[in-house]
């Protein structure tokens, strides 16, 4: 039986379900194998591999196939070449058609929804309590973010976890600080973001001089950790301050990146602090854990570290202590058997992706992890500077995350303010564009390169109008609207008897791509193939604008096909955008 075709399948599903119908019986399960091509529309290599399970002759079983293929609404001319593969080349009425689907398909554009969609919770956006933000925190929350969008959008339930570092010795030592100085962080209500770090850099600062000069002070300080780590009311009170003054600071950098960021979700290491005991415990008792010198630990045959040496993971210190990874088998257990996720998904430095390699397996050894509920971590790499090190500032210091967002804005706001008299922006749209094509600019730049290489913080080129870029994007989008303001057009309609230009059948065969490039580059965890799905839509648009007049065509209903293709670019450019977490403005 032919698969059945969903009302907004694109022409490549169409052909391909055409295709398949077209194979012989003992190929029902046969796939195909369609792709674009540069020598017709698609190619179709699948026939080959099922011509040598049947041992029969490929050329002959693609004649076969040829004769047997009945779409004639959808096929212009399919041809045998090579050994064996079918050229195809799909009619301009199918392609119209087709697009004619999904453009009335509303705010999905024909994008099917994912009919295995599950739970995912994503591990995303954590900077570390009473510390600054750096470039890597950067790439985590735009990444996830953007990740998250296109889970969202093909259906997954996605929750957040924002897994903060909130607990540690460290906490000891500012918290005893804070006694003895107690006007040195004014109440988190009374501050904005900027102050709100200054203070908390003088505290810790502070602190540790005298944690390092002072032996007594180093005592007290020891002391709090245990009166900490054992719920001490006051000592507990102390370091939620810290805690609630680092997330005035930790929103506002999440505001100027444009980035909603819930409350609910900013669960970090100390939530998990009640489970640790009994996490401890059950890997004790399957004996996926073992005692060693006094301490809990788990050990991997498989996995080595530095110098092929064996690395332990260890749950619990000889002192009784639970770290990093405690927090976070315990972090598993909470998301798998409460949140009910049927996959983890973690955006974290590849750095730390030998202690993920740990955590995971060691979960799988207690069944947390299994077949049915799976656990990634989309580990990212460094940012460089211009001179391809680790970036940071002239002095050697890490650079900070709002100067850097600032600096992307005031760029994009001069870039913007370049063209803005001509399009009669007011100031107030100026300030706004700048701070979307600044933030776009970053944004793009750090999705755009697949996640696990290291990428080149270089503004003069995030900003520039020509190339892969953001604004390249965000400027494309805005031209297709002046356009279609020009021309009055809402929602223009789609003439589907009429014949396409070369480059007009280019842009509408990669238009009809959108929903499976989509769906792939979600499955694959890989934003940076949407953003070169983008980028080439915009490429194709160009030339499209080139090549074929659209407010001056031959015939009025050229003219409104012309219009039709420019808004569903449009709409497929700002939507892809967003899925990514950056905006298009209007006029540009
Ligand atoms: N706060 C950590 C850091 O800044 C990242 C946390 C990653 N998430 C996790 N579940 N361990 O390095």
């Amino acid at each position: 039986m032919a698969p059945v075709t969903s009302l907004t399948a694109s022409v490549h599903q169409r052909l391909a379900d055409a295709l398949s119908a077209a194979l012989p019986e003992t190929g029902a399960d046969a796939d195909p194998l369609l792709r674009r091509s540069d020598r017709a529309d698609f190619q179709a290599n699948g026939i080959l591999a099922l011509a040598k399970k049947a041992k029969a002759n490929p050329r002959e079983l693609a004649t076969q196939v040829v004769e047997k293929i009945t779409n004639g609404d959808l096929l212009a001319d399919v041809e045998v070449s090579g050994p064996g593969f079918l050229n195809v080349t799909v009619t301009d009425k199918a392609i119209t058609e087709t697009l004619a689907a999904r453009a009335a398909d509303g705010d999905r554009l024909g994008v099917p929804l994912n009919p295995a969609a599950g739970t995912t919770v994503i591990d995303y956006a954590q900077p570390n309590v009473a510390k600054e933000m750096h470039v890597g925190h950067l790439r985590s929350a735009v990444i996830g973010d953007a990740l998250r969008g296109m889970l969202d959008f093909t259906g997954e339930k996605t929750i957040g976890r924002h897994h903060i570092g909130d607990w540690g010795t460290q906490f000891g030592m500012l918290i005893q600080y804070l006694i003895e100085n107690p006007d040195t962080l004014a109440p988190a209500e009374d501050v904005d973001g900027e102050q709100a770090m200054s203070n908390l850099n003088k505290v810790y600062k502070a602190s540790r001089a005298v944690f390092d000069s002072d032996e007594a002070f180093k005592e007290r300080a020891r002391k709090r950790v245990v009166a900490l780590q054992s719920g001490d009311k006051e000592t507990l009170d102390l370091w939620q301050r810290f805690v609630d003054e680092s997330k005035v600071y930790f929103y506002s950098v999440f505001e100027k990146l444009d980035m909603e960021v819930r409350d609910d979700e900013i669960v970090g290491e100390s939530a998990y602090n009640d489970l640790m005991p009994e996490t401890a415990r059950l890997l004790e008792e399957s004996g996926v854990a073992v005692r060693s010198e006094g301490a809990l630990v788990v050990f991997f045959d498989e996995i080595r570290g530095k110098d092929d040496q064996p690395v332990p993971l260890i749950v619990q210190k000889a002192d009784g202590g639970f770290g990093y990874a405690a927090s976070d088998l315990s972090a598993i257990r909470d998301r798998v058997l409460d949140l009910n996720a049927t996959t983890l998904l973690y955006v974290v430095d590849v750095r730390q992706s030998l202690h993920f390699k740990m955590v995971f397996e060691a979960a799988r050894r207690m069944g947390w992890l299994n077949d049915d509920v799976t656990a990634h971590n989309m580990g990212y790499g460094t940012v460089l500077g211009a001179d391809g090190k680790p970036f940071k500032t002239r002095a050697g210091e890490t650079v900070r995350l709002e100067d850097l967002l600032d600096e992307a804005v005031e760029r994009a706001t001069a870039v913007v303010r370049e063209k803005a008299e001509k399009i009669g922006l007011t100031e107030a749209e100026i300030i706004e564009n700048g701070r979307y094509v600044g933030i776009g600019a970053v944004k793009y730049a750090d999705l755009s390169t697949s996640a696990n290489r290291d990428y080149k913080f270089d503004l003069d080129q995030m900003v520039s109008l020509n190339g892969d870029t953001s604004v390249y994007l965000q400027y494309a989008y805005a031209r297709i609207k002046s356009i279609l303001r020009k021309a009055d057009a809402a929602s223009p309609a789609a003439h589907p008897e009429l014949e396409l230009a070369p480059a007009e059948r280019a842009l509408g065969l990669h238009l009809d791509a959108f929903g499976e490039q989509l769906t792939d580059a979600t499955a694959e965890y890989a934003p940076h193939k949407l953003a070169a799905y983008l980028y080439q839509l915009a490429s194709l648009y160009t030339t499209f604008y080139d090549q074929c007049p659209v407010l001056k065509a031959d015939t009025p209903s050229q003219t409104e096909n012309r219009l039709f293709l420019c808004d569903l670019t449009a709409r497929t450019l700002t939507k892809g955008m967003s899925l990514l977490g950056i905006r298009t403005p209007e006029r540009l």
